[in-house]
This record gives structure tokens, C-alpha cells and sequence, in this order.
């Protein structure tokens, strides 16, 4: 099959390699497993699927796994995210802008649902054998689930042998994973069973993708094993606080360049995203007011000092409203109708069905403006309840702000993410006896590993345990030091 790719443009490749190189330095935990696996080469027949925000970071992992020995097809998760240069970079490889020799990527900034979809189904075409039959991934890598998701759904419908009509209930983006499925379904009934009979498993990246397997799995339709890299304390009580502490002000900077200091910001939210936002809100000075459902978490934020309120009781008043749930219908859009005139609305959540964005876009005379990409003001009229005439601006078209409106997390926080990821591939592709179907994570020695690996780049000297001491405490001296239900 001959090398193909489909990015914004190739010339950027070089302004990409730079950006990889440095990010190479500040990602110790993948340049160690590079060291540690390069010549044992683990990977070797690994034909990865993977579906993450093509960024610099992730052109990083994309190389550790191929340098593994996997051969790798990538698009991105999110219609926004990729970084073109990285894009560039990957693809172009070790080759030039005129004959790439690198890894086929599929993605570029700004894609519409139907390309980001198309763009999707590349990564399950590896071409065909020499007797002429389909070859599918082995492998699955995925962040936010979409991958596996189209896979699961083909199957479905293939077993149906139909694919059912659109409903007024679906969601446009749903609608468009139909109407491929539809096509795929007439031109090969079989495709994507066989791709889930060939998948040996798949490795995911978020909260809301381990959601979507866990209830896979819960009814019964979970083909393969999965790895929860999510729930890595070394991927979630970091990546997803730390990063997010890091490029949700700078999403929020890129877009707007409103100063924060001194202006109400509500994160809806107390998890592991949500304290990372109010971390970051407070530390630029907001007055941070936080919403939960959960009593846990929202004792947590009054006992970081976090006012616990409900949207109807700051809605008229608050400035910035930021949604990291990972659910549903947050913000609807008679609260957006409500709020003051220029307030900022943005979603650091993996999907775009926080904020209703649909229903934003029905308000009678509503009108939106392109600022610049991914910046909107929605000039919203005067109304019914006491509304005057304003405008709102909607950050990323209520899509991931900090990988829409910045680049996302930085390096070295990745760096952890990823090394579970890489890991999570070798386990599953390297051990299918210790991982039967179902949802698993990593053990927790393989989680103090990743951690390990990031001590030294900061001048971590760790203590350690005496034999004694570790008796006392009854673990071994070389860990893992702490019981499963420990919660960090
Ligand atoms: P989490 O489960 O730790 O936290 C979510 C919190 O939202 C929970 O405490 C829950 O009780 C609360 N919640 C649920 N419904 C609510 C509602 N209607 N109103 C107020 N609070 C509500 O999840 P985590 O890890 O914080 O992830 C949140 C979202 O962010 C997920 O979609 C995840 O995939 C995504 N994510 C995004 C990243 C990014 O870079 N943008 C990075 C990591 C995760």
C-alpha cells in the first residue's frame, strides 16, 4: 500500500520538528521506555489505531511507539486540537516534504464533523494482504472513545444489517457516524466485525472514555480488553489537574486576553479537572466559585475555600463560566440568554454537549460573530425575563478550550500520561492471557514506574525505606507502597 496521509501541509514540518525536539527533552518518561524497549522491540506487530489530539506531545508518543517497533495510523480526537506542524512532522518522518517517510496521519485544524468522521475511518485502512482481504489495526489507542466507538457501532449494525434512520433526537454529529456507517455497511457488510474480531485491545486516554467502555462492557457488547490509562494516578491526579491548572488560562489568554484577576469565574465541576481550573483561576486572581453534585467533592472545595453555589445564584452576576464535568446539558441556553453583557463562556470537558450549543443557536434573533477562530460573540436580543439586548463570547464553539484556543497540556505532564499509554500497549499486545475481556488498569508498580521515571528531570531525591521500616509498615522495600483503595 503506498504511504498515505492527509495533512494541512507538509512545509510546516520543520517549524514541527524543532517543537519536537524540545519536547522530546521535557518527556523523560518516554525517552526512558524508548531506552529501556528499543532493542527488545515489544511492539513489533502492533498495528496501532490511534485517536488523540495530534499535538506536539502526541507526535512524541506516536514516535516512542514506533521506535517500539508498532506501526502506527493517527487521527485526532477532536476537531480543533491538532497542531498542523506536528502533524507535519510525523508524517514527514525521517524523509523530506517531497517523499515522507514517516507515520500516516490523518488530521488537521479546524476539520468538519464529516472530515473529522472520514478522517476517523483512515485509521482502520491498512490496505490488503497478498491474497487481496482487508487488513484492519490490532490495536486501538483512543482518547475520549470515538475510535472504538465506530467500531463497536459498525458491528452493531452489521449484525442488524441496517443501519437505522436518523432521528430528530440524534445529534448532528451522530447523524454524520450513520451516514458513514450506512456506506460502509453497502459497500462491505462485514467490515467493521472483522475489524473488532482482529482488535487485541485498546488503551484509553480519558474520563469520559472510560465511561463509555465501562458501559460497553457493562451490557455485554465489549469485544476486547481495555486499559484504563485514565485511572492511572499517574495519568488523572496530574494530567488531568496539572494540565489543566497550566492550559486553561492559556486557552482562556489566547482567546480572549481578558484579565482574569478580580472577575468572578464559576468551574462547574469539583473532579480532577474542575481543581485544576479553579487552581489556576484563583492563582490569576478570580474570585472562584465552584458547582457540584457530588457531596464529597463539594465539601472538598469549601474546604479548599471555594465557595459552593448553583448556577441560578451567580448566573446574572459572574464573569467566566468554565465546565469540566464530563457530563451533560450544564449550561443550557436560557442561562447563557441570562448572563452579563461580555461574560466568557468555555467547556474544558471532553465534549461539546456541556454547553448547549444547539439551543444557543435557536434563541430567536440570535446572531453569531467570528471574532477569530474558535472566539465567537453571540449577540443574543433583548427578550422575555428582563433580558436586554448583549452578547456572550463562546470559546472553541463550546468544544475543549484548552486544546481549541492553546495547545493543550504541556510536555512534561504528557510525558506521565503517555508513558502510561505506551505501557498500557505493551501489556495488552505483549499479555493477552493476564487481561481477558473487560475494563483493567494498570498495577500499581507500573504506575510508580511512570512516576519514577519524571523524579530525576526535577531533582527529586526520594528517601528510601529502610528493611525495617518497611516491615513495620508492612510493604516491600521497593514498593508498591501504598493499598489499592489508597486515593492519593
Ligand atoms: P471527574 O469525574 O473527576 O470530575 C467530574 C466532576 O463533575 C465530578 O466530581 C462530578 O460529580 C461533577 N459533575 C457531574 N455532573 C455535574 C453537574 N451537572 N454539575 C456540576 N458538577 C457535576 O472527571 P475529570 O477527570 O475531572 O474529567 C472531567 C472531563 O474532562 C471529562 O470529560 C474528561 O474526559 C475531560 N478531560 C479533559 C481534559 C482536557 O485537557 N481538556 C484532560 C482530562 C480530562
Amino acid at each position: 500500500m503506498s504511504f498515505e496521509y492527509q495533512v494541512r501541509d507538509l512545509s510546516l514540518a520543520e517549524a514541527g520538528r524543532h517543537e519536537l525536539r524540545l519536547a522530546e527533552h521535557e518527556m523523560p518518561g518516554l525517552m526512558a521506555l524508548r531506552a529501556e524497549f528499543g532493542e527488545s522491540q515489544p511492539l513489533a506487530g502492533a498495528r496501532i489505531a490511534g485517536s488523540l489530539h495530534m499535538t506536539v506531545q502526541t507526535a512524541v508518543l506516536i514516535e516512542t511507539l514506533v521506535a517500539l517497533g508498532a506501526q502506527v495510523r493517527w487521527a485526532s480526537c477532536n476537531i480543533f486540537s491538532t497542531q498542523d506542524q506536528a502533524a507535519a512532522a510525523v508524517v514527514v518522518g525521517s524523509g523530506t516534504p517531497e517523499a515522507p517517510a514517516g507515520v500516516p496521519v490523518f488530521a488537521w485544524k479546524g476539520e468538519t464533523l464529516e472530515e473529522y468522521w472520514a478522517l476517523a475511518e483512515r485509521i482502520f485502512d491498512w490496505g490488503t494482504d497478498a491474497e487481496g482481504h482487508r487488513v484492519g489495526p490490532n490495536m486501538i489507542l483512543d482518547d475520549g472513545g470515538d475510535a472504538t466507538m465506530l467500531v463497536l457501532e459498525g458491528k452493531r449494525f452489521e449484525a442488524a444489517g441496517a443501519v437505522p434512520a436518523t432521528t430528530p433526537d440524534d445529534s448532528e454529529e451522530y447523524a454524520v457516524v450513520l451516514e458513514l456507517l450506512r456506506k460502509s455497511l453497502t459497500e462491505d457488510p462485514q467490515r467493521w466485525t472483522r475489524v473488532a474480531d482482529g482488535i487485541r485491545g485498546v488503551t484509553e486516554e480519558t474520563t469520559t472514555g472510560v465511561h463509555r467502555l465501562a458501559e460497553y462492557h457493562r451490557n455485554g457488547v465489549l469485544p476486547f480488553p481495555a486499559i484504563n490509562v485514565n485511572d492511572s494516578v499517574t495519568k488523572s491526579k496530574f494530567d488531568n489537574k496539572y494540565g489543566t491548572r497550566h492550559s486553561l488560562i492559556d486557552g482562556i489568554n489566547r482567546g480572549t486576553d481578558i484579565l482574569i484577576g478580580g472577575k468572578t469565574a464559576v468551574v462547574f465541576g469539583y473532579g480532577d479537572v474542575g481543581k485544576g481550573c479553579a487552581e489556576s483561576l484563583r492563582g490569576q486572581g478570580a474570585r472562584v466559585v465552584v458547582t457540584e453534585v457530588d457531596p464529597i467533592n463539594a465539601l472538598q472545595a469549601a474546604m479548599d475555600g471555594y465557595q459552593v453555589v448553583r448556577l441560578e445564584d451567580v448566573v446574572r452576576t459572574a464573569d467566566i463560566f468554565i465546565t469540566a464535568t464530563g457530563n451533560k446539558d450544564v449550561i443550557m441556553a436560557a442561562d447563557i440568554a441570562k448572563m452579563k453583557h461580555q461574560a466568557l463562556v468555555g467547556n474544558i470537558g471532553h465534549f461539546d454537549n456541556e454547553i448547549d450549543m444547539l439551543g444557543l443557536s435557536r434563541i430567536p434573533g440570535v446572531e453569531k460573530v467570528e471574532i477569530k477562530p474558535q472566539v465567537h460573540e453571540w449577540r443574543i436580543p433583548a427578550g422575555a425575563d428582563g433580558v436586554e439586548a448583549h452578547s456572550v463570547i463562546v470559546l472553541s464553539e463550546g468544544r475543549l478550550l484548552n486544546l481549541g484556543n492553546a495547545t493543550g497540556h504541556p510536555s512534561f505532564v504528557m510525558s506521565n500520561s503517555f508513558a502510561n499509554q505506551v505501557v498500557a500497549q505493551i501489556e495488552v499486545f505483549t499479555k493477552p492471557d493476564e487481561y481477558p475481556v473487560g475494563v483493567h488498569r494498570l498495577s500499581k508498580k507500573l504506575d510508580e514506574k511512570v512516576a519514577r521515571l519524571h523524579l530525576d528531570a526535577l531533582g527529586v531525591r526520594l528517601t528510601e525505606l529502610t528493611k525495617s521500616q518497611a516491615e513495620y509498615i508492612g510493604i516491600n522495600v521497593e514498593g508498591p507502597y501504598k493499598p489499592e483503595h489508597y486515593r492519593y
